[in-house]
């Protein structure tokens, strides 16, 4: 072999080892989403995270306080059980407006005239779960 055949040989004879030194160290980390989860990736980054987490993540906290306690811009979220089933808060969450004609809501409407509840019907319903989970719980 001629010098700059050794280079080259000796270049592909480095990007081959790189390249199975990536199989043998990428796998064991891409494993367990890959088959236990075949959803998007954007999912798989919330499946570990607790419903206040979702919580703190989603923004909620900006409206309802750091403890849930409530701000001028939204309610306390506390004895959320007296008022909604798991389903129902789901649904609440993914569609604020259809609940709108409830006394209560009429009352929030009055109350919080600068913001209302954002609908979040993009978010991955197994989150929202979590975190109605969470507010039925506290
Ligand atoms: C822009 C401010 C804002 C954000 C962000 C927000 N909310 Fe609200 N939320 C409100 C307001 C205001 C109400 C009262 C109803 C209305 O006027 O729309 C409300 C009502 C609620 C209620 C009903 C309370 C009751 O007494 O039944 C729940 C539950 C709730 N929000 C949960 C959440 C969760 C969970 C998040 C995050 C995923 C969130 N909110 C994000 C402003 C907000």
């Amino acid at each position: 072999m001629t010098k700059p055949q050794i280079w080259v040989a000796a270049f592909l004879g480095m990007f081959i080892l790189l390249f199975f030194i990536q199989k043998l160290t990428t796998p064991t980390e891409a494993m367990p989403n890959m088959t236990i989860n075949s959803s998007p990736v954007e999912e798989q980054v919330n499946q570990d995270l607790t419903g206040a987490e979702l919580i703190k993540q989603f923004g909620c906290l900006s409206c309802h306080g750091q403890n849930l306690e409530g701000t001028k811009m939204g309610p306390a979220l506390a004895d959320l059980k007296k008022h909604w089933n798991r389903d129902e808060l789901i649904n609440y969450l993914r569609n604020p407006n259809s609940f709108m004609d409830t006394e209560r809501f009429v009352e929030y409407k009055k109350q919080y005239t600068k913001s209302i509840m954002p609908g979040y019907s993009n978010k991955d319903v197994k989150d929202l779960g979590k975190i109605a989970d969470y507010l039925l719980k506290k």
